[in-house]
């Protein structure tokens, strides 16, 4: 098994063969959900908390799921009624779950590099679930596993992701993974919505949506982050809307057999319409399957991490 760290923080640093081999393994616990007992043994006496400093519905819900699976203990943290409103700090608030013998701790933080913070200050193992614009490593798993699940291969494969790349830390995980699978991915949105540099990563970048559509295997869109609106990095919506929504007459250039993905939370009507979301090119549900069994696979193989000597440190 090539997967001995201590903590997950991002998929920069993971090379190929440890990507893999977290996607292999979970494809027998997608194979559990089809069971009328949804669960093993194999996070029993282990104890995973979920700190989350940022709203979320589908990560911390799927960790939570992802856990109760494998047997551990888990205890949600909902930071606005904790002790963070009284100032303690993340390292203290961190600590302090370590000393009730948390195993793993997954942090979902507005600021990057703070699971990096708490790698390096903590025992436990840290699990990244999404650092501000940095990377969000299990969204960027689970998207690959359904590329995988659905295409069979991701070499050669165009994947285009659309909209507000610069505060994605969806894209940055995606991007990540897929070039060192040997896909060929496309990014395309505003000038403002896109990184300077981003091209050095490997991608190509297209300002313009219905050229950047056309040939690709994969479409994934990305939220538009309405709650950076008053940054004014584009007009509008009614022209973000006009240039970049995913409409069924854009998706027609795309190839037939196109996928359709989202991260979620999807803004209907803005960067896709409800008819491309709920078509049937669209897995945006089977994407948060996947995500359940793809965060088995990331606990366990921490888990099992744990049990050996020589694991990889974070700092
Ligand atoms: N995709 C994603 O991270 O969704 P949540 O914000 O609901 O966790």
């Amino acid at each position: 098994m090539s997967f001995n760290r201590k903590d997950l923080l991002g998929l920069e640093h993971l090379d190929k063969t440890e990507i893999q081999t977290i996607i292999d393994s979970a494809r027998p616990f997608k194979n559990m959900f089809t069971r009328s007992i949804k669960k093993a043994p194999a996070l029993v006496g282990k104890t995973v908390v979920n700190l989350f400093y940022e709203p979320s519905t589908r990560t911390r819900t799927s960790f939570e799921v992802a856990s109760k699976r494998l047997s551990a203990d888990v205890v949600n943290i909902a930071t606005a009624t904790s002790s963070v409103v009284k100032g303690e700090s993340l390292v203290d608030t961190a600590k302090t779950l370590e000393a009730m013998k948390a195993d793993i701790i997954i942090i979902r933080h507005t600021l990057a590099g703070t699971p990096e913070l708490l790698a390096k200050n903590l025992n436990a193992s840290i699990i990244n679930a999404g650092d501000g614009f940095h990377e969000h490593p299990t969204q960027g798993l689970l998207d690959l596993y359904t590329m995988y699940e659905k295409k069979k291969k991701i070499e050669g494969l165009k994947v285009l992701l659309v909209g507000d790349i610069l505060h994605s830390r969806v894209a940055k995980s995606n991007i990540w993974a897929l070039t060192k699978f040997g896909a060929k991915v496309r990014v395309a949105g505003p000038p403002t919505l896109i990184p300077g540099k981003i091209s050095e990563l490997g991608v190509e970048v297209f300002y313009n949506l219905d050229e950047a559509i056309k040939d690709v295997d994969v479409i994934n869109i990305l939220r538009i982050q309405m709650e950076r609106q008053q940054e004014n990095l584009f007009p509008s919506i009614h022209e973000y809307v006009e240039l970049y929504q995913l409409t069924k007459e854009r998706l027609a250039k795309a190839k037939p057999d196109v996928l359709i993905m989202h991260p979620g939370p999807m803004n209907r009507g803005i960067e896709i319409t409800s008819e491309v979301a709920d078509c049937s090119s669209a897995v945006i549900n089977e994407q948060v399957t996947n995500g359940i069994a793809v965060r088995m696979a990331v606990l366990y193989l921490l888990a099992a991490a744990r049990k050996g000597e020589n694991y990889v440190h974070s700092n």
